[in-house]
Protein backbone atom coordinates (compact mmCIF):
# COMPACT_ATOMS: atom_id res chain seq x y z
CA UNK A 1 0.00 0.00 0.00
CA UNK A 2 1.23 3.64 -0.86
CA UNK A 3 0.77 5.82 1.98
CA UNK A 4 2.09 8.96 0.41
CA UNK A 5 5.01 9.71 2.83
CA UNK A 6 7.60 10.20 0.14
CA UNK A 7 9.48 13.54 0.29
CA UNK A 8 7.91 14.36 3.94
CA UNK A 9 10.08 15.43 6.91
CA UNK A 10 9.58 13.16 9.92
CA UNK A 11 11.51 13.65 12.97
CA UNK A 12 12.26 11.10 15.43
CA UNK A 13 13.34 11.42 19.39
CA UNK A 14 15.72 8.70 20.80
CA UNK A 15 16.90 7.45 17.22
CA UNK A 16 20.82 6.59 17.76
CA UNK A 17 19.49 2.93 18.50
CA UNK A 18 16.80 0.41 19.24
CA UNK A 19 13.30 1.26 18.56
CA UNK A 20 13.43 5.38 17.30
CA UNK A 21 16.35 3.96 14.62
CA UNK A 22 14.05 1.25 13.50
CA UNK A 23 11.73 3.73 13.27
CA UNK A 24 14.03 6.27 11.30
CA UNK A 25 15.35 3.52 8.74
CA UNK A 26 11.55 2.35 8.30
CA UNK A 27 10.48 5.99 7.84
CA UNK A 28 13.35 6.58 5.32
CA UNK A 29 12.54 3.66 3.67
CA UNK A 30 9.15 4.99 2.69
CA UNK A 31 11.02 7.78 1.24
CA UNK A 32 10.58 10.61 4.08
CA UNK A 33 13.42 12.70 4.85
CA UNK A 34 14.73 11.52 8.30
CA UNK A 35 16.01 14.29 11.52
CA UNK A 36 17.34 12.14 14.00
CA UNK A 37 17.96 13.21 17.41
CA UNK A 38 19.63 11.70 20.65
CA UNK A 39 22.75 12.06 22.70
CA UNK A 40 25.23 9.96 20.65
CA UNK A 41 26.22 12.03 17.51
CA UNK A 42 28.87 8.79 16.44
CA UNK A 43 25.86 6.52 16.52
CA UNK A 44 23.59 8.73 14.74
CA UNK A 45 26.16 9.19 12.17
CA UNK A 46 25.99 5.78 11.55
CA UNK A 47 22.34 5.64 11.40
CA UNK A 48 22.38 8.10 8.79
CA UNK A 49 25.35 6.49 6.77
CA UNK A 50 22.86 3.61 6.29
CA UNK A 51 20.00 5.61 5.60
CA UNK A 52 22.18 7.56 2.89
CA UNK A 53 23.14 4.07 1.37
CA UNK A 54 20.01 3.34 0.50
CA UNK A 55 19.44 6.49 -1.46
CA UNK A 56 17.78 8.30 1.47
CA UNK A 57 18.12 11.59 3.47
CA UNK A 58 19.13 12.36 6.92
CA UNK A 59 19.99 15.00 9.59
CA UNK A 60 21.70 14.29 12.65
CA UNK A 61 20.96 16.43 15.55
CA UNK A 62 22.54 15.57 18.79
CA UNK A 63 20.83 16.96 21.72
CA UNK A 64 20.09 16.04 25.36
CA UNK A 65 16.21 16.45 24.95
CA UNK A 66 15.70 16.60 28.87
CA UNK A 67 17.41 19.96 28.81
CA UNK A 68 14.37 22.75 28.14
CA UNK A 69 16.39 24.91 25.15
CA UNK A 70 17.12 22.20 23.08
CA UNK A 71 13.82 21.47 21.33
CA UNK A 72 13.18 24.40 19.84
CA UNK A 73 16.52 24.54 18.48
CA UNK A 74 15.74 21.13 16.72
CA UNK A 75 12.62 22.13 15.60
CA UNK A 76 14.49 25.47 13.80
CA UNK A 77 17.46 23.10 12.26
CA UNK A 78 14.96 20.90 10.84
CA UNK A 79 12.82 23.92 9.34
CA UNK A 80 15.82 25.53 8.11
CA UNK A 81 16.84 21.99 5.92
CA UNK A 82 13.59 20.47 5.10
CA UNK A 83 11.58 23.52 5.08
CA UNK A 84 8.68 21.87 6.67
CA UNK A 85 7.86 19.01 8.90
CA UNK A 86 5.14 16.46 8.62
CA UNK A 87 6.08 13.52 11.50
CA UNK A 88 6.76 14.01 14.84
CA UNK A 89 7.86 10.66 16.82
CA UNK A 90 8.20 11.14 20.20
CA UNK A 91 10.17 8.07 21.01
CA UNK A 92 13.06 8.92 23.51
CA UNK A 93 12.85 7.48 27.12
CA UNK A 94 14.65 6.17 29.80
CA UNK A 95 13.43 5.80 33.03
CA UNK A 96 14.96 3.82 36.29
CA UNK A 97 13.17 0.69 37.68
CA UNK A 98 13.75 -0.03 41.22
CA UNK A 99 11.99 -0.41 44.45
CA UNK A 100 9.82 2.46 45.84
CA UNK A 101 11.48 3.29 48.61
CA UNK A 102 14.83 3.33 47.34
CA UNK A 103 14.18 5.50 44.52
CA UNK A 104 15.48 9.14 44.82
CA UNK A 105 13.57 12.68 44.11
CA UNK A 106 16.31 12.91 41.06
CA UNK A 107 15.37 9.87 39.89
CA UNK A 108 11.79 10.49 39.30
CA UNK A 109 12.65 14.09 38.04
CA UNK A 110 15.07 12.60 35.37
CA UNK A 111 12.13 10.16 34.43
CA UNK A 112 9.76 12.77 33.37
CA UNK A 113 12.25 15.35 32.41
CA UNK A 114 13.23 13.41 29.47
CA UNK A 115 10.25 11.28 28.62
CA UNK A 116 7.78 13.23 29.35
CA UNK A 117 8.51 16.86 29.01
CA UNK A 118 10.67 16.05 26.71
CA UNK A 119 8.13 14.82 24.54
CA UNK A 120 5.58 18.19 25.64
CA UNK A 121 8.20 20.74 24.40
CA UNK A 122 8.96 18.71 21.30
CA UNK A 123 4.88 18.78 20.82
CA UNK A 124 4.72 22.48 21.44
CA UNK A 125 8.13 23.71 18.74
CA UNK A 126 6.56 20.95 16.10
CA UNK A 127 3.06 22.28 16.26
CA UNK A 128 2.98 25.00 14.27
CA UNK A 129 4.72 23.11 11.76
CA UNK A 130 3.10 19.67 12.14
CA UNK A 131 -0.23 21.74 11.74
CA UNK A 132 0.50 23.56 8.53
CA UNK A 133 1.33 19.74 6.73
CA UNK A 134 -1.74 18.63 8.28
CA UNK A 135 0.43 16.12 9.72
CA UNK A 136 0.66 13.72 12.88
CA UNK A 137 2.93 13.27 15.83
CA UNK A 138 3.35 10.09 17.22
CA UNK A 139 4.19 9.38 21.28
CA UNK A 140 5.93 6.14 22.62
CA UNK A 141 4.85 5.14 25.77
CA UNK A 142 4.88 1.66 27.20
CA UNK A 143 1.97 -0.71 28.82
CA UNK A 144 3.63 -0.15 32.16
CA UNK A 145 1.47 2.97 31.66
CA UNK A 146 -1.78 0.46 31.67
CA UNK A 147 -1.11 -1.87 33.69
CA UNK A 148 1.35 -1.12 36.92
CA UNK A 149 3.91 -2.93 38.48
CA UNK A 150 5.88 -2.04 41.93
CA UNK A 151 8.95 -2.13 40.79
CA UNK A 152 8.51 0.02 37.35
CA UNK A 153 6.31 3.17 38.96
CA UNK A 154 8.22 5.77 37.25
CA UNK A 155 8.12 4.51 33.81
CA UNK A 156 4.67 3.52 34.17
CA UNK A 157 3.71 6.99 35.69
CA UNK A 158 5.55 8.96 32.99
CA UNK A 159 3.74 6.32 29.95
CA UNK A 160 0.28 6.62 31.97
CA UNK A 161 0.92 10.65 31.56
CA UNK A 162 2.32 10.38 27.90
CA UNK A 163 -1.27 8.38 27.13
CA UNK A 164 -3.09 11.43 28.44
CA UNK A 165 -1.11 13.81 26.74
CA UNK A 166 -1.80 12.15 23.93
CA UNK A 167 -5.84 12.66 24.22
CA UNK A 168 -5.43 16.52 25.54
CA UNK A 169 -3.30 17.42 22.24
CA UNK A 170 -5.74 15.56 20.00
CA UNK A 171 -8.28 17.79 20.97
CA UNK A 172 -6.35 20.70 20.23
CA UNK A 173 -5.78 19.14 17.02
CA UNK A 174 -8.79 18.01 15.44
CA UNK A 175 -9.14 22.33 15.27
CA UNK A 176 -5.94 22.17 13.88
CA UNK A 177 -5.78 19.48 11.59
CA UNK A 178 -2.76 17.55 13.31
CA UNK A 179 -3.53 14.14 15.17
CA UNK A 180 -1.77 12.97 17.99
CA UNK A 181 -1.53 9.09 18.57
CA UNK A 182 0.23 7.23 21.40
CA UNK A 183 1.55 3.49 20.94
CA UNK A 184 2.44 1.54 24.13
CA UNK A 185 4.77 -0.75 23.52
CA UNK A 186 5.07 -4.67 25.10
CA UNK A 187 8.42 -5.97 25.10
CA UNK A 188 10.82 -5.67 21.95
CA UNK A 189 14.02 -7.74 21.00
CA UNK A 190 15.93 -4.33 21.80
CA UNK A 191 19.01 -3.86 24.12
CA UNK A 192 16.79 -3.46 26.75
CA UNK A 193 15.40 -7.22 26.30
CA UNK A 194 19.05 -8.66 26.32
CA UNK A 195 19.91 -6.24 29.70
CA UNK A 196 16.28 -7.59 31.31
CA UNK A 197 17.05 -11.38 30.43
CA UNK A 198 20.59 -11.16 31.54
CA UNK A 199 19.28 -9.64 35.03
CA UNK A 200 16.53 -12.44 35.23
CA UNK A 201 19.10 -14.93 34.57
CA UNK A 202 21.43 -13.78 37.26
CA UNK A 203 18.52 -13.71 40.01
CA UNK A 204 17.53 -17.04 39.16
CA UNK A 205 20.09 -18.37 38.84
CA UNK A 206 19.06 -20.09 34.75
CA UNK A 207 21.08 -20.07 31.80
CA UNK A 208 19.63 -16.74 29.34
CA UNK A 209 17.75 -18.87 26.93
CA UNK A 210 15.55 -19.80 29.99
CA UNK A 211 15.33 -16.85 31.28
CA UNK A 212 14.18 -15.06 28.11
CA UNK A 213 11.73 -18.40 27.89
CA UNK A 214 10.38 -17.50 31.72
CA UNK A 215 9.81 -13.94 30.64
CA UNK A 216 7.60 -14.75 27.64
CA UNK A 217 5.55 -17.48 30.01
CA UNK A 218 5.23 -14.82 32.87
CA UNK A 219 4.12 -12.05 30.03
CA UNK A 220 1.47 -14.64 28.50
CA UNK A 221 2.99 -14.07 24.90
CA UNK A 222 3.95 -16.21 22.16
CA UNK A 223 7.19 -13.86 21.22
CA UNK A 224 8.48 -10.30 21.87
CA UNK A 225 7.90 -7.69 19.36
CA UNK A 226 10.77 -6.85 16.54
CA UNK A 227 11.28 -3.20 16.02
CA UNK A 228 10.82 -3.25 12.26
CA UNK A 229 6.95 -4.03 12.82
CA UNK A 230 6.81 -0.80 15.36
CA UNK A 231 8.55 1.23 12.86
CA UNK A 232 6.03 -0.16 10.57
CA UNK A 233 3.24 0.51 12.35
CA UNK A 234 4.06 3.81 12.80
CA UNK A 235 4.10 4.89 8.80
CA UNK A 236 0.91 3.34 8.56
CA UNK A 237 -0.60 5.60 11.64
CA UNK A 238 0.78 8.64 9.94
CA UNK A 239 -0.24 8.06 6.57
CA UNK A 240 -3.49 10.08 5.31
CA UNK A 241 -5.07 6.47 4.55
CA UNK A 242 -6.18 6.62 7.89
CA UNK A 243 -6.95 10.35 8.96
CA UNK A 244 -9.81 9.20 11.31
CA UNK A 245 -7.59 7.76 13.82
CA UNK A 246 -7.17 10.52 16.39
CA UNK A 247 -6.08 10.23 19.59
CA UNK A 248 -5.89 6.92 19.76
CA UNK A 249 -3.78 5.04 22.63
CA UNK A 250 -2.44 1.87 21.38
CA UNK A 251 -1.11 -1.19 23.06
CA UNK A 252 1.60 -3.72 20.57
CA UNK A 253 2.80 -5.95 22.75
CA UNK A 254 1.32 -9.09 21.34
CA UNK A 255 -1.54 -9.44 24.04
CA UNK A 256 0.15 -9.04 26.82
CA UNK A 257 -2.23 -6.53 28.27
CA UNK A 258 -5.62 -8.04 28.72
CA UNK A 259 -7.79 -5.01 29.95
CA UNK A 260 -10.08 -2.89 27.83
N1 LIG B 1 12.12 -1.70 23.99
C1 LIG B 1 11.01 -2.00 24.59
O1 LIG B 1 10.68 -3.18 24.76
C2 LIG B 1 10.07 -0.91 25.09
C3 LIG B 1 8.91 -1.28 25.77
C4 LIG B 1 8.04 -0.30 26.20
C5 LIG B 1 8.33 1.04 25.94
N2 LIG B 1 9.48 1.36 25.29
C6 LIG B 1 9.74 2.78 25.04
O2 LIG B 1 10.17 2.95 23.72
C7 LIG B 1 11.17 3.98 23.66
C8 LIG B 1 12.43 3.43 23.00
O3 LIG B 1 12.84 2.27 23.68
P1 LIG B 1 14.21 1.52 23.31
O4 LIG B 1 14.09 0.17 23.89
O5 LIG B 1 14.52 1.71 21.91
O6 LIG B 1 15.20 2.35 24.24
P2 LIG B 1 16.80 2.47 24.17
O7 LIG B 1 17.39 1.39 23.34
O8 LIG B 1 17.23 2.63 25.57
O9 LIG B 1 16.98 3.84 23.38
C9 LIG B 1 16.58 5.04 23.99
C10 LIG B 1 16.86 6.16 23.02
O10 LIG B 1 16.63 7.40 23.69
C11 LIG B 1 17.80 8.21 23.57
N3 LIG B 1 17.99 9.03 24.77
C12 LIG B 1 18.22 8.60 26.04
N4 LIG B 1 18.39 9.65 26.85
C13 LIG B 1 18.30 10.77 26.07
C14 LIG B 1 18.40 12.16 26.31
N5 LIG B 1 18.63 12.64 27.56
N6 LIG B 1 18.25 13.02 25.26
C15 LIG B 1 18.03 12.55 24.02
N7 LIG B 1 17.91 11.26 23.73
C16 LIG B 1 18.05 10.37 24.74
C17 LIG B 1 18.94 7.21 23.41
O11 LIG B 1 20.03 7.76 22.71
P3 LIG B 1 21.35 8.40 23.39
O12 LIG B 1 21.77 7.50 24.48
O13 LIG B 1 22.26 8.48 22.22
O14 LIG B 1 20.92 9.74 23.87
C18 LIG B 1 18.29 6.16 22.53
O15 LIG B 1 18.35 6.54 21.18
C19 LIG B 1 11.39 4.45 25.09
O16 LIG B 1 10.63 5.60 25.33
C20 LIG B 1 10.88 3.29 25.91
O17 LIG B 1 10.41 3.68 27.18
C21 LIG B 1 10.36 0.42 24.85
Amino acid sequence: MELGLAKRTALVTGASRGLGRAIALQLAKQGMNVVLVARDQARMEGVQREIEAAGGVALVEAADLSQPARASEIIAATIKRFGSLYLLVNNAGATKRGDFLELSDADWTDGFALKFFGAVRMAKSAWPHVRQSKGTIINIGGVGGRVAEAEFAIGGSVNAAIGLLTKALADRGVRDGVRVLAIHPGTFETDRLTIRVDRYAKAHNVTAQEAYNSILREQGIRRFGRPEELAIFIGMLASNAVEFLQGSVIDMDGGQTRAV
